[in-house]
């Protein structure tokens, strides 16, 4: 039955109140221009906390030879050149503005001895890098930006779960959902929509995402026509918590290994240095975490599966000062001291590479009117994401998102139209599961899509596991439409989760049908039976879309890159770093 609905009218709808949103928001609020951000949870609760070790920006201060071409370069590299170039090279460009930008809200950055910003090495990083304040720079980083957001015109729904996004032909017209708290729809009519809805690492038993991070945004995107690419790229950050039970997936940021963390086998062995000898701990993320995989399945894990991390040769004072969330990490949830002992690692579900396909310069997807960045966009990040891209790609795009969707909002004679009997439809899609008898639960459904992704489509993959896959996806999302829940409209969880599982279930299937179709390993995907990148592979992206009830694969050209940033690639060896002296005997 149909109720009265909350109706706002907006210029600018965000969806997500993490990095992204927040950034777009700011850039999106004028006067005059009407801007809600609408948070899935509480404000300042998002997944960008979780990017602890720092924000990457060439911006020189310990490395006078860093420079956009050098970070272009690493982050190209490692997405196995895969990515969107253009939108690579945005991104360093504008990178340090940005940080600097933030830097003048308030951010309090740690200082090297001169008063610059301080930046520290990180994985596959030619130079120190990433801007951090101890080993919570995400935090830092939402702090400010929510305080520049609320001095803003900007109106915040927090618990609010946007379910749908409405159409008025082509275009966006709008946003349906309702309050976690008391289960009321609401409509947002919207003249443009930004996504900033983040990834969906909680389709993994293990990782680092909190409940959130369900991937609504992306399969909302999906319904409304958009696009999806890359979604076969899953990050494995490689180190997470491993014991107790309660804390495993819990990140450990790559701040350790930054400031000189080791990783350890059983044996003792310092195994970094035959897996990658040259950059060893600060390898790129997909190989130390394959190296860390490996290592257990020869039998040289720790007693729950991992590797040992060691940073203990540092000292108590400097780990005190440099890393002091992860000191109070260990000790209070594993009662670890990590100034005296060595402690367990293991892979932990980081962040999704692939996501709705963006423009570079606007973020404008492939459905009129609708934006996406941060994490739930791709491009940028391609087969494997360097540690500390994250921050910067969220304050870029999400600067540039914001500005798009205002400009085209402004661009509209009118407020586009809503259609009631879409949303009458909507409010009976989301409470069928009040309504449905002997249905199934949706968490038994979660638990199950959870264990699935993780053994089919986690670090190592192949054909037959893939498609064992497949079909266990395809059964329960034929069971999700008898997913049911009971008791009332206020703060169900069980409720939410009948949606969470369903936009879980699509996003399931695209990654491990994108994953099937990638027959070569890339970056992150790893296929055991196609161990080679290959030529051909590497020209394409794989894209997901529908077609009424079916999900669609095709592949796109990747973008090629213009001879001058081609010519970056040709000596092998990162702009900067100066070519090798002396005759190679000499050099030994
Ligand atoms: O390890 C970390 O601190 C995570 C950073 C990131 O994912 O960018």
């Amino acid at each position: 039955m149909s109720e009265a609905i909350e109706t706002h009218e907006h210029d600018v709808v965000i969806i997500g109140a993490g990095g992204a949103g927040l950034r777009a928001a700011i850039s999106a609020a004028q006067p005059g221009v009407r801007v809600a951000v609408l948070c899935k949870s509480l404000l300042g609760k998002a997944h960008t906390v979780m990017a602890e070790g720092g924000a990457a920006a060439a911006l020189g201060n310990l490395d006078a030879a860093d420079s956009w071409r050098t970070h272009f370069y690493d982050t190209v590299r490692s997405a196995h050149f895969i990515n969107n170039y253009r939108t690579a090279e945005i991104f360093a460009k504008e990178a340090p503005d940005r940080i600097i930008e933030l830097e003048g809200w308030g951010a309090l950055f740690d200082r090297t001895p001169d008063g610059k910003i301080m930046q520290r090495p990180f994985g596959a990083h030619t130079f120190r890098r990433l801007a951090h304040v101890g080993d919570h720079t995400g935090l830092e980083l939402i702090r400010t930006l929510q305080y520049r957001a609320i001095q803003s015109e900007v109106e915040f729904f927090q618990e609010f779960t946007s379910t749908r996004l409405l159409l008025d032909g082509d275009r966006v017209a709008g946003v349906m959902g309702y309050y976690r708290e008391t289960g009321r729809f609401a409509l947002f009519r919207a003249r443009a929509v930004v996504l900033a809805t983040g990834g969906w690492g909680r389709l993994y038993q293990v990782t680092s995402n909190s409940w959130e991070s369900t991937g609504d945004g992306a399969a909302m995107a999906f319904m409304a026509g958009a696009e999806l690419g890359d979604m076969e790229m899953v990050q494995f950050h490689p180190t997470g918590m491993v014991w107790p039970p309660g804390v495993r997936g819990i990140l450990v940021t790559e701040g350790v290994r930054g400031e000189g963390g080791v990783l350890l086998n059983s044996e003792g062995e310092r195994f970094m240095l035959r897996y990658d000898p040259e950059r060893q701990e600060l390898s790129s993320r997909d190989v130390v975490a394959r190296a860390i995989y490996k290592e257990v399945q020869a039998g040289r894990g720790t007693p729950h599966g991992g590797a040992w991390l060691d940073i203990t040769h540092k000292g108590a004072a400097f780990i005190l000062r440099k890393l002091p969330n992860m000191y109070d990490q260990y000790l209070t949830l594993a009662n670890v001291d990590i100034t005296k002992t060595k402690f367990e690692v293991a892979p932990t579900c980081h962040y999704t590479m692939g996501g709705v396909r963006a423009d570079p310069e606007t973020c404008a997807t492939t459905v009129k009117g609708l934006y996406a960045c941060g994490e739930v966009a791709c491009g940028l990040h391609g087969a494997n994401r360097l540690g500390g891209n994250s921050l910067s790609d969220l304050l870029v795009f999400g600067r540039r998102a914001g500005e798009a969707a205002r400009e085209w909002a402004q661009g509209l004679e009118a407020q586009p139209g809503i259609d009631a009997a879409e949303v009458q439809a909507e409010q009976e899609r989301v409470l069928a599961p009040f309504s449905v008898e002997k249905g199934e639960n949706p968490y038994d459904l979660h638990a199950q899509l959870q264990a699935v992704m993780s053994t089919h489509a986690g670090i190592a993959r192949d054909r037959a596991g893939l498609e064992a896959g497949l079909a266990k996806v395809e059964e329960l999302k034929e069971r999700s439409r008898k997913v049911a829940c009971g008791g009332s409209r206020m703060f169900n969880p069980g409720w939410h989760m009948c949606f969470d599982v369903k936009s879980m279930l699509t996003l399931g299937e695209a990654i491990i049908r994108s994953a099937m179709a990638r027959t070569e390993s890339r970056g992150a995907h790893w296929r055991t039976d196609y161990p080679d990148e290959t030529e051909e592979m590497g020209s394409v992206n794989f894209v997901v879309w529908r077609d009424g009830d079916e999900m669609k694969l095709k592949t796109a050209p990747v973008p090629k890159m213009p001879p001058e940033l081609r010519a970056l690639f040709e000596t092998g060896r990162a702009p900067g770093v100066p070519a090798p002296t002396g005759s190679p005997s000499e050099r030994r």
